[in-house]
């Protein structure tokens, strides 16, 4: 509880506590919200095919008549996501150090206690100071796509649109932040304390640093993943994934079936992506 001096009297404000209580808790949803994106996003890893099945399951297609589904569906959950990571990062600047001055003795402090969860801290202002910009971009580039996300698309993204630097340093960011963050939210609020303080600092840490090792090495491959099909898709960039061209041969390769019949004419299926999708 910190206590203000207002008008010569010191009154104890309970702002600063809320204020910190819901800086835990948007940090705990958009936590474990980054580690189920992970997951999502790394369905690239099984396939064109699973990706595309998590695009459009998101998009409610199965709610849908046509299987076309509802792009606004993604873009309600990302306009709830960035609400949470513009109110979380908000109340996150309160606790930078605003002035050189500040940067440099929390620095020689830093050297002189040599104290590791002081050291974490300082690596979560650092990461999330930059995904401040970096996850800002991404999340308006959502926003504004939301009907475009599916493994060409996606892939196109990431290859010919040259976002893959900013997803790498994000990536890594985004690691760091959100399992020190997970970690820190454990010790500051008594979670898993268990009988013997030390023994589950030690355990949680440990759980702590093979998330980071898994989670960015999950997110590298389907960041490596997403790069070669949107190098491989680059003279074609733009145009969507078509499900029914595309079948798996007997060496495992992705290959074009031939193009679907209409029932009526004995003609091939009106569709943009009939010649197009060749791999
Ligand atoms: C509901 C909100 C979000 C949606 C729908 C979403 C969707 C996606 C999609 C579809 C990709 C694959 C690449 C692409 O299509 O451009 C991706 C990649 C990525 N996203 Fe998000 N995202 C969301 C929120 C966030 C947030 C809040 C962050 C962190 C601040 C984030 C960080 C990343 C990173 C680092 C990658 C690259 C992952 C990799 O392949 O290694 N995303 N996201």
């Amino acid at each position: 509880m910190e206590r203000l001096i207002v008008n010569d009297r010191i009154r104890t404000s309970r702002t600063p506590a809320r204020m910190d209580l819901a800086q835990s808790g948007t940090g705990l949803v958009l936590g474990l919200f980054m580690w189920v994106h992970m997951f999502l996003v790394a369905s690239i890893l099984l396939g064109k095919g699973s990706f595309n099945f998590v695009a459009k399951t998101m998009e409610l297609s199965f709610l849908s008549d046509t299987g076309h589904g509802y792009p606004s569906a993604v873009f309600f959950a990302v306009l709830g996501v960035s609400s949470l990571f513009i109110i979380h990062a908000a109340l996150g600047v309160r606790k930078f150090p605003i002035s050189w001055k500040q940067h440099t003795i929390i620095r020689s402090q830093m050297g002189m206690m040599k104290h590791s969860d002081t050291n974490l801290w300082y690596w979560q202002v650092v990461t999330g100071f930059i995904m401040f910009f970096l996850g800002s971009v991404h999340l308006f580039i959502m926003l504004t796509h939301p009907g475009q996300i599916d493994p060409y698309l996606s892939a196109d993204r990431v290859f010919s649109s040259t976002m893959w630097p900013l997803y790498l340093v994000l990536l890594v960011c985004v690691e760091l932040h959100g399992t020190i963050g997970l970690y820190r939210l454990c010790m500051k609020w008594g979670w898993f304390g268990g009988k013997d303080p030390v023994k589950s600092r030690k355990m949680l840490k440990m759980i702590k640093n093979r998330a980071t090792i898994f989670f960015l090495v999950i997110g590298v491959l389907a960041l490596l993943v997403f790069f070669i099909i949107g190098w491989r898709h680059s003279d074609r960039a733009g145009e969507p994934y078509n499900p029914v061209h595309t079948t798996v041969t007997a060496s495992g390769l992705a290959d074009e079936a031939p193009p679907a019949i209409s029932s009526d004419h004995g003609e091939p299926e009106a569709n943009d992506h009939t010649i197009s999708n060749k791999e």
